[in-house]
């Protein structure tokens, strides 16, 4: 099978990139994660980067940057970018620009709770469930074509953490079977 190329961009732990990845070695799966992009040096996931010998860059915040970042992304034959719990917007420059197709994960079942602190707000509204969906990006935030998403219920005594632990771990499940049903 030949395996589309793919980035993935994070910001922070780097947990649904891991699962990419390792999804990523079946040889069934249709993409190869073959760059991953960061806005934050700090950022734990980079040790993925490391471990699977992948390479990567830092994004940061200037036209230039965002010309190097497309360009790499042309050299690599990139055919899909991933947004995997990357924190900051792409510009509209960018997402025009990159003609191919960019997917976000967002911690919420869309098109409720678009945006941050999602976990916090659906404690608030005492909402009986949450989730997480993968989506198309576009320039309006965490507005573009629904993929796929998976929710679940919310226990009495759920608070930010245990809602952050359960729904990672259905994300990184929810990730991988939305590139499969992209590209199968
Ligand atoms: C994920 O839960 C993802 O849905 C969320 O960040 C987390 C990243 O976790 N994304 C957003 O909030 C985007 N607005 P990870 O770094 O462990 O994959």
């Amino acid at each position: 099978m030949v395996k589309k190329n793919a980035s993935v961009f994070i910001s922070g732990e780097g947990s649904n990139l891991r699962s990419l990845i390792k999804n990523s070695r079946n040889y069934t799966f249709p993409v190869k994660i073959s760059l991953i992009v960061t806005d934050n040096k700090n950022a734990i996931g980079i040790k993925y980067a490391k471990k699977y010998s992948i390479p990567y860059l830092i994004f940061k915040n200037s036209l230039i940057s965002e010309k190097i970042i497309l360009n790499e992304h042309l050299k690599r034959k990139i055919s899909i970018i991933c947004l995997a719990g990357f924190m900051k917007i792409l510009s509209r420059n960018f997402i025009a620009n990159f003609k191919k197709k960019i997917v976000n994960i967002h911690p919420s079942i869309l098109p409720k709770y678009k945006g941050l602190n999602t976990y916090k707000r659906v404690l608030k509204n005492k909402e009986k469930f949450t989730g997480s969906t993968v989506h198309y990006v576009n320039e309006k935030l965490d507005s573009g074509k629904l993929i796929l998403s998976k929710k679940f219920f919310i226990e009495p005594d759920d608070n930010v953490e245990t809602l952050t632990k359960k729904t990672k771990e259905i994300e990184h499940i929810l990730f991988s079977k939305s590139l499969i049903k992209i590209f199968n």
